[in-house]
C-alpha cells in the first residue's frame, strides 16, 4: 500500500446482522465477524467497514442508534468490538466503523428527555422541534417528506397530555434528526469520535453525510405530481447538501489528525459529482463514495463517463476517487445488470420483476474486474465476491426495511440476506443453529463460499486473483493515470493503467482480440468469463499484462 492507506485501499463492507452468527440466534454478530477475519485476509482486502452494531431498537437495522458508545447485545459487547479490532489489526486489516450523525433512535435517552422536558427546553433543542402550522398547530411545520416515504414530521403529545410540537425525521418516525445548530450536538459527536478513535478504529463511514445541516428557516420544498419532494435530475432534496455541513468536517478533521495512523472518514453523500470539492480536502473529509459509477448503466459510453468524471475530480481535490458497485441500500449488482434495458438500484426488487440472472452475474463480474483495476479505493459489499443476487421472494411479514413498512415498496432486505458459507450446513453455515433472520433462497446453496473456494473461474477466485494482482501491480495507485484506447471495436471499453490493459466487451458476442492491436503479445492475467485466448468473451472483462 502506498502513502496514506485509504488512498488505494479495498474496503469490505460487513453488514453485521447478515455476515456470520456465532451464537445461533439467527442474527449475525461481532464474534461471528472476528471468526471470519482470516477469510477476508485471504480474499485480499485491506480494510473492513462495519455497518452499525450499536445499541438500537433496530427499526432501521441499526441506523437508528440509541447509544453510540455501546454494542447492542444482539451483536455482542464492547469487549467483542475491541477483540475484533485487535484481531483485525493483527492480520494487517484496518477497521472502519459507521457513524450516524444525522439522526438518532427515538429511544435515545436524549430524545426521551426532550419529549419529557417540553417545548422551549434545552433538551428539545437537541433535536428539531417546531410548532405546527394551522389554527391549532395540527399541520406539520413544512411540507418535507421522508426518504422512506410519508411525512417528514411527527407530532408529539406533550407531558401534560395535549397534542404538541412536531419533530423532524428525514427518515423513519423513530429516527429524529439531531439539531446541528446546537453546539451541544457538536460536542457530543466529538466525544463519540474520540471514544472510537481511542479504541483503535481506523476511520468512520459517515452516514447521510450531506444531511445534518438544514436550510435556514426550514422552507417548504417544491412538490411533484405525486406529492413528494421534487428532485430535479442531478439534484438532491432541499434538506440535503447544504453548504454549512462542511463546517462539521472542518471540526472533525483535526480530531482525526491528532491520532496516529492516518485515521480517515469516508462520506455517504448522495450528491452531484460537482459538489465534491466542498466536502473533500486536507481540512475536511478524506473521501466520499462515488455513486455515479454504481448508477451507470452497462455500456461503453456510460461506464467510461462514470470513470472519467470522478478521475478528473479526484485530481482537483487531491484525493483519489472511490469505487463502489453494491452496498446494503441498493439492488445487488449481480441482479441490477440483469435488468435490460432498464436500470434501477433503489427500493429493492419486487417479485414481479424478473431480471436475467445469468446475464446479471456475467456483467457484474466484468464490472467488478473493471472497478478493481482502477486507481483509488474500492468498496466491496459482503457477498458480492460470491456473486450473490438480490433476493425478491422474501415474505412481506419478514421484511424489516422501514420503507417497506411505510410505503409497501419491496425495500432493501433483498440485499441483506445472510451469507451462505457452506452448501451442506444448516442456514448454509451462517448460523450454528440453522436460524437466519431472513430466509436464504435455494440459489444461495450453489453460491456458498465452500463450493467456490479453490474452484478456477468461480466468482470468489476471480475476486481473489484480481485483489492480489491489484496489490502486486499497484493498480490502486494513481501513477500515470488511466488512458482510454480510442481505436477499438464497437462495444469495447478499453483502458490502460499501471501496465495493465483492461478490456470490457459490453456486447453479447465474443470479440476477437485481433481487432485490438494493443493486445498483441500480452499475457492474460484474469478474466471474468471463460473463453478462448483470442477473444474477449461476450459481456466480459479481461486484464492483460504489458
Ligand atoms: C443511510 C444508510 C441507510 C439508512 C439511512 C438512514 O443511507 O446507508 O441504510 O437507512 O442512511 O440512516
Ligand atoms: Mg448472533
Amino acid at each position: 500500500m502506498s502513502q496514506q492507506w485509504w488512498r488505494d485501499a479495498v474496503v469490505y463492507q460487513v453488514y453485521p446482522r447478515s455476515f456470520a452468527d456465532s451464537d445461533g440466534d439467527g442474527m449475525g454478530d461481532l464474534p461471528g465477524v472476528t471468526a471470519r477475519l482470516p477469510y477476508l485476509k485471504d480474499l485480499g482486502v485491506d480494510a473492513v467497514w462495519l455497518s452499525p452494531f450499536y445499541v438500537s431498537p433496530q427499526n432501521d437495522a441499526g441506523y437508528d442508534v440509541a447509544d453510540y458508545l455501546d454494542v447492542d447485545p444482539r451483536f455482542g459487547t464492547l469487549a467483542d468490538a475491541d477483540e475484533l479490532v485487535s484481531r483485525a489489526h493483527g492480520l494487517g486489516l484496518k477497521v472502519i466503523v459507521d457513524l450516524v450523525p444525522n439522526h438518532s433512535s427515538s429511544e435515545h435517552p436524549l430524545f426521551q428527555a426532550a419529549l419529557a422536558a417540553g417545548p422551549g427546553s434545552p433538551e428539545r433543542d437537541m433535536y428539531v422541534f417546531r410548532e405546527g402550522r394551522g389554527e391549532r398547530g395540527e399541520l406539520p411545520p413544512n411540507n418535507w417528506t421522508s426518504i422512506f416515504h410519508g411525512d417528514g414530521w411527527t407530532r408529539v403529545t406533550e407531558p401534560d397530555g395535549t397534542p404538541g410540537q412536531w419533530y423532524l425525521h428525514i427518515f423513519d418516525t423513530t429516527q429524529p434528526d439531531w439539531n446541528w445548530e446546537n453546539p451541544a450536538v457538536h460536542e457530543m459527536f466529538e466525544g463519540i469520535l474520540r471514544f472510537w478513535l481511542d479504541r483503535g478504529v481506523d476511520g468512520f463511514r459517515v452516514d447521510v453525510a450531506h444531511g445534518m445541516v438544514k436550510p435556514a428557516g426550514l422552507p417548504d420544498a417544491t412538490l411533484n405530481a405525486h406529492g413528494l419532494i421534487d428532485i430535479p435530475e442531478g439534484e438532491v432534496p432541499i434538506y440535503f447538501d447544504n453548504d454549512g455541513v462542511v463546517e462539521i468536517y472542518r471540526q472533525w478533521r483535526p480530531i482525526l489528525d491528532e491520532y496516529d495512523g492516518d485515521r480517515m472518514m469516508v462520506l455517504e453523500a448522495w450528491i452531484p459529482e460537482k459538489r465534491l470539492p466542498l466536502y473533500i480536502g486536507v481540512d475536511r473529509a478524506h473521501q466520499s463514495f462515488n455513486f455515479g459509477f454504481l448508477q451507470a448503466r452497462w455500456g461503453v459510453e456510460t461506464m467510461r463517463a462514470a470513470i472519467e468524471g470522478p478521475l478528473a475530480l479526484a485530481e482537483s481535490v487531491d484525493s483519489p476517487t472511490t469505487w463502489v458497485l453494491s452496498n446494503h441500500d441498493v439492488i445487488r449488482h449481480a441482479t441490477r445488470y440483469g435488468f435490460d434495458p432498464d436500470h434501477r438500484f433503489g427500493e429493492g426488487l419486487s417479485r414481479a420483476e424478473v431480471p436475467d440472472a445469468a446475464l446479471g452475474l456475467h456483467r457484474a463480474r466484468a464490472a467488478s474486474l473493471l472497478m478493481l483495476a482502477l486507481p483509488g479505493s474500492a468498496y466491496l459489499y459482503q457477498g458480492e465476491e460470491l456473486g450473490l443476487p438480490e433476493v425478491a421472494d422474501i415474505p412481506d411479514e419478514l421484511r424489516e426495511d422501514p420503507a417497506h413498512k411505510r410505503a409497501g415498496v419491496p425495500g432493501r432486505d433483498g440485499c441483506r440476506v445472510p451469507l451462505p458459507w457452506r452448501h451442506d450446513a444448516p442456514a448454509y453455515g451462517f448460523s450454528p443453529s440453522g436460524e437466519s433472520w431472513l430466509p436464504q433462497p435455494d440459489a444461495f446453496g450453489e453460491l456458498a463460499a465452500d463450493l467456490q473456494e479453490g474452484v478456477a473461474g468461480s466468482t470468489l477466485e476471480m475476486y481473489r486473483t484480481a485483489l492480489h494482482l491489484r496489490r502486486e501491480l499497484g493498480l490502486g495507485e494513481h501513477a500515470d493515470g488511466v488512458t482510454f484506447l480510442e481505436d477499438v471495436p464497437a462495444g469495447v471499453l478499453a483502458l490502460e493503467h499501471a501496465g495493465v490493459l483492461v478490456l470490457v466487451n459490453t456486447t453479447d458476442e465474443d470479440i476477437p482480440l485481433a481487432g485490438i492491436p494493443a493486445s498483441a503479445g500480452r499475457e492474460a492475467l484474469v478474466a471474468s468469463a471463460a473463453g478462448t485466448a483470442d477473444v474477449i468473451p461476450a459481456e466480459a472483462a479481461l486484464w492483460l499484462r504489458r
